[in-house]
């Protein structure tokens, strides 16, 4: 039953300060965690939180290893858009993580197919992800596995819908900055972590998560695959959640 697994938090720090706790919780559990991150709106307020934790309570993050969701095509670290950069910004620059521990697509490979192949060899060679945290689209997408994603899909290039550009086109100066193509996890190596945490907040995910959490399981709204994974986790701040049937 997917109701019992989701936790609803009250406001947006509440959220941010439980996925926080959660992540915590998951690299004390485990010397050698492995971490899969997204980034975006939501989890800039978790990334703070964890920040403050790991310094607060000496955290040892020496052995953590993590791997970014996804990545634009033709940005680098060097674009302030890039998720590299999102990345560095809100968690690693912050952060004592160990850089050989530190996984990202790159955007800027010549070849990116053999990127990809690269990635999820190193995912493997990791021995799989332990916790991976998402967010949501208002699509529906996780990463940017976008409506119509195949369920067996592995780490590839795609294309970005226009819905998805615009709406990420906050982080840009101009909206036609916003790259056309990304590379991102796809939803089978989502699904392959041993633990997935979906946080969401605001009124404009609620639609999204009813479909996804309570919905039928469909390609067309790719976060709905969540609902067949053993181990989820769902935290929503009191507007995502409105639309959930909740006992
Ligand atoms: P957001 O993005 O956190 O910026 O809303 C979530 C997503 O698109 O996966």
């Amino acid at each position: 039953m997917v109701y019992r697994k989701i936790n609803v938090v009250g406001d947006y720090v509440s959220l941010s300060k439980a996925a926080a706790e959660f992540i915590v919780e998951a690299i004390q559990k485990k010397i050698g965690c492995v971490l899969g991150l997204p980034t975006g709106k939501t989890p800039m307020g978790m990334y703070r939180h964890l920040t403050e934790l790991i310094k607060a309570d000496n955290i040892d993050i020496s052995t953590v290893t993590t791997f970014n969701l996804d990545e634009y095509i033709g940005l680098g670290p060097e674009d302030e858009g890039s998720f590299h950069a999102f990345m560095e910004k809100h968690l690693f620059s912050q952060s004592n993580f160990l850089k050989s521990n530190i996984h990202l697509l790159n955007g800027l490979a010549p070849d990116l197919k053999a990127e990809c192949a690269r990635y999820e060899e190193e995912i493997r060679e990791a021995g799989g992800i332990d916790l991976q945290v998402v967010g949501i689209g208002v699509n529906g997408h996780i990463g940017f596995n976008e409506p119509g994603s195949d369920f067996n899909s592995g780490a590839r290039v795609v294309k970005l819908t226009e819905a998805t550009r615009r709406i990420n086109s906050k982080e840009f100066k101009e909206s036609a900055q916003v790259p056309l193509t990304a590379v991102t996890m796809g939803l089978r190596n989502i699904m392959d972590a041993r633990q997935i945490l979906l946080i969401a907040g605001g009124n404009e995910k609620s639609l999204a998560l009813a479909k996804a959490l309570q919905g039928p399981v469909t390609e067309e709204v790719p976060a709905s695959i969540l609902q067949t994974h053993d181990n989820l986790i769902v935290m929503l701040d009191k507007s995502a959640a409105t639309l959930l049937k909740i006992r």
